[in-house]
């Protein structure tokens, strides 16, 4: 069914060094796009991963690209391209410490704290929206606290991507890090269409989204 498809996930969070030892993160356990890239498998499809940070068994997946950055996610999706359909549920940093230093930072003599400048970090789905050789389906996922529906309209809108995949991760018994999930996908050309996947495990969320990636790709 999936066969000979070219699919690219990316997952899990990006680390963003300001010196060897400190980083701005986030605590996006990985397992949900891990998941998804299973099944993909399991469909035969032709599956890269390109995961951030994490603790987890990946063994089974033939295609795995292990980063820590999302300059380097960026990069490793720019050079495994281009793909047939994309996936991306990797929580990444918006942002990155301007200057890595390059030994560790230490408490000022004034004991203030030191100014810490940021820089805007590639945005991977839309970039991967705005390619000539856009993917066919185009999904990603938003991670929010608030206003979740809004928020899920307004990312369709802005990165340019085919369907959006929210969950709520101030839900404490879901998301980030759990395994088990509770999601609801909303569709660019069908803005009225929002399909609730309620509560249960992450493979089981994967089984379903996967379900519907094949239903509209064949
Ligand atoms: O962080 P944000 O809520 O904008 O993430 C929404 C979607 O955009 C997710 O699918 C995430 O993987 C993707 N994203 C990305 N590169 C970024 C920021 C987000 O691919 N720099």
């Amino acid at each position: 069914m999936l066969k000979s498809k070219k699919i690219l996930v990316t997952a899990g969070p990006t680390y963003e060094y300001l010196d060897d030892i400190r980083f701005i993160g986030n605590r996006s356990s990985g397992k949900q796009g891990a998941e998804i890239a299973k099944c993909l498998q399991k469909l035969e499809a032709d599956v890269t991963l390109v995961i951030g940070p994490v603790n987890l068994e990946l063994a089974g997946l033939n295609k795995v690209i292990r980063v820590e950055s999302a300059v380097q996610m960026n990069d490793a999706v720019i050079e495994t391209g281009p793909f047939d359909i994309a996936i991306c549920a990797a929580a990444v940093s918006d942002w990155r410490p301007k200057v890595k230093a390059k030994t560790k930072i230490k408490k000022s003599s004034t004991g203030k704290p030191q100014f810490l400048e940021l820089v805007e970090n590639p945005d991977i789905l839309k970039n991967i929206c705005i390619a000539e050789n856009r993917p066919d389906l185009v999904i990603g996922f938003a991670a929010e606290t608030n206003d979740l529906l809004t928020n899920a309209r307004s990312k369709l809108k802005n990165k340019g991507c085919d369907w959006i995949v929210a969950n709520d991760v101030s839900k404490k018994n879901i998301g980030f890090g759990s395994d088990y999930n509770e999601v609801t996908i909303h569709y660019k050309n069908n803005p009225n269409k929002k399909e609730k996947l309620s509560l249960k495990r992450k493979s089981e969320i994967s089984e379903e989204i996967v379900d519907r990636i094949v239903n509209q790709i064949n």
